[in-house]
């Protein structure tokens, strides 16, 4: 008995070496932890439970079946973070590449289909060179039985994807269908097509990091949803955004205890909009001084900035916030903040967390860029993800809703449930420049006219209470009892009952 005791823990050993110590230490001297220390990381210390540590690979070309290493490149099983279950898998670079095989690709399948039986979320961990290339096409099917799974997934659990060094060709697409992916800068990268075959096809030069680095996808293309600076740095924060996180779309969002009073009062917001209309402030402040205890965790921060998106709690429950940022573009709507804003509420209204979204917009972008970009089409994600969303919608307007953007913005119009106004709120079709320029044409030559409608307008325009008047506002509040009254209103929202007519599924704006 003894003797299959030694010879399972000499097997376990030989499977926990990966693709062998000159392989790990490589990995660390690029900075980067093994795909095992990035588990241990992530979750809970001692709870992770892992499956199919003897799994190899069945390839017998390319005298593929005389390199076999137990795990295959793949680490999974799952395992807890503050106690509540998760699902993992974790490429392991220093097998194949973390290449993937049709073995492989079923561990991760295994995995995403428990996940979805036992109502958890799966985070992947990215590390890997892309198709197994001696597997040929079964490691294409194996691609394609992931990302079934990750479509069949897709609003019934959380998925979270971390990139941690190459993801490439095949890899990068499931990543692509999760909910999130972040990345670690200078040691990750995710493209389609690498540096080789742009160079072949379009002639351009390029780096891995030019192409697909982290600077890339956090700040241009809007692929991922944020950048750490190491591994640890990015497993700590998984484990922080996981907390805000329902288990899946049967659950209502995770509360804790919070010691923060529900009636704090921010006497400093009071001052917060600026006399000038036109002079920018940090919508930030609003949003960590109404949030418990401050705590807000940003998505895709370096991206879109004149939108801000993130989870926050109010009394110990999550929601998620959505605001406007006056100090970038003076916080317009236009193609990345309308697709960056949309994604963010589909996720709060698939995973029942209740959305606030506090409104300081000027409108949407001008101009042939945004147009021929297909502003009109990206700026209907964000109107038809509020449109639909049926969770608690509570909407703060804090100075300018002007125009269509002001509609968009959880607006009354659009089901918003309980609509507030700061005193300080211009809600109109226009500024009053604009429309002093298009009413009074014919006094364009005659500045003191024009400054005289101009205040005529303002004085009776530019303001909370016409909206209040009609109703599509439903209070105006003092600032600095937003807080107060933000949690009154979704307390009175916890029991909200509100369906969509039903359908198959809707046809969003993609
Ligand atoms: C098999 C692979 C591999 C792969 C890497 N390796 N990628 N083995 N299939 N796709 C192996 C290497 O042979 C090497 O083995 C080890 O992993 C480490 O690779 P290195 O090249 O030494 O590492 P590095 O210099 O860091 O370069 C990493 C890399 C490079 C940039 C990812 O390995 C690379 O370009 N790999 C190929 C990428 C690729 O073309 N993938 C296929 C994409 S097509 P040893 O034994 O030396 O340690 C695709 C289509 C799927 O994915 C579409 C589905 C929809």
């Amino acid at each position: 008995m003894q003797d299959v005791i030694e010879q399972l823990e000499a097997r376990r050993e030989r499977a926990r070496l990966g693709g062998g110590e000159n392989r790990i230490a490589r990995q660390h001297e690029k900075g980067k932890l093994t795909a095992r220390e990035r588990v241990e990381t992530l979750l809970d210390e001692g709870s992770f439970e892992e499956y199919d540590m003897f799994v190899e690979h069945q390839c017998s070309d390319f005298g593929m079946e005389e390199q076999k290493i137990p795990g295959d490149g793949v680490i999974t099983g799952q395992g807890t973070i503050n106690g509540r279950l998760v699902y993992v898998f974790s490429k392991d670079f220093t097998v194949f590449g973390g290449s993937l095989s049709k073995a492989h690709a079923a561990k991760i399948v295994k995995v995403q289909k428990m996940a979805v039986q036992n109502g958890a979320p799966v985070i992947g961990i990215f590390d890997a060179g892309g198709a197994r290339i001696q597997e040929g096409v079964d490691s294409l099917a194996g691609y394609a039985d992931i990302f079934m799974e990750n479509v069949l997934s897709s609003g019934v659990i959380p998925q979270i994807s971390v990139i941690m060094g190459p993801c490439a060709g095949g890899d990068v697409y499931s990543p692509a269908m999760t909910d999130f992916i972040f990345m670690v800068k200078d040691t990750s990268y995710m493209y389609v097509t690498g540096p080789d075959v742009v160079k072949t096809v379009t002639n351009e030069e390029v780096t891995h990091e030019s192409l697909g680095g982290a600077s890339v996808h956090a700040k241009k293309s809007g692929v991922v949803e944020g950048a750490f600076e190491n591994d640890i740095e990015a497993l700590v924060q998984m484990r922080r955004l996981f907390d805000f996180l329902p288990l899946s779309n049967k659950e209502a969002p995770p509360e804790r205890p919070s010691f923060d009073l529900p009636e704090r009062e921010e006497m400093s917001l009071d001052s917060l909009i600026p006399a000038n209309p036109n002079t920018p402030y940090d919508m930030k402040e609003l949003i960590e001084k109404v949030a418990d205890e401050g705590d807000f965790f940003e998505i895709s921060p370096d991206f879109g900035g004149n939108i801000i998106v993130g989870f926050g709690r109010l009394e110990g429950s999550t929601v998620g916030f959505v605001a406007n940022q006056p100090m970038t573009l003076a916080g317009v709507l236009d193609i990345d903040a309308s697709r960056k804003a949309a994604r963010f509420v589909r996720f709060c209204d698939c995973f029942n967390i209740p959305i606030v979204t506090f409104v300081d917009v000027p409108g949407f972008m001008p101009g042939t860029k945004q147009e021929y970009g297909g502003l009109i089409k990206h700026g209907a994600k964000l109107l038809f993800a509020y449109a639909e969303a049926t969770v608690p919608k509570v909407t703060v307007i804090t100075r300018k809703a002007y125009g269509g953007a002001y509609d968009v913005m959880s607006s009354k119009h659009l089901r918003g449930d309980v609509n507030y106004a700061w005193p300080t709120a211009e809600i109109a079709v226009m500024g009053a420049k604009g429309a002093v320029e298009i009413i009074f044409r014919k006094d364009l030559g005659d500045p003191e006219k024009i400054a005289e409608h101009t205040k005529m307008y303002e004085d009776n325009f530019a303001n909370p209470y016409v909206a209040a008047r009609k109703g599509y506002i439903d209070d105006v509040i003092r600032p600095h009892s937003t807080r107060k009254r933000v949690i009154k209103a979704l307390r009175s929202l916890r029991t909200k009952d509100v369906k969509n007519p039903p359908k198959k599924h809707d046809n969003i704006p993609l």
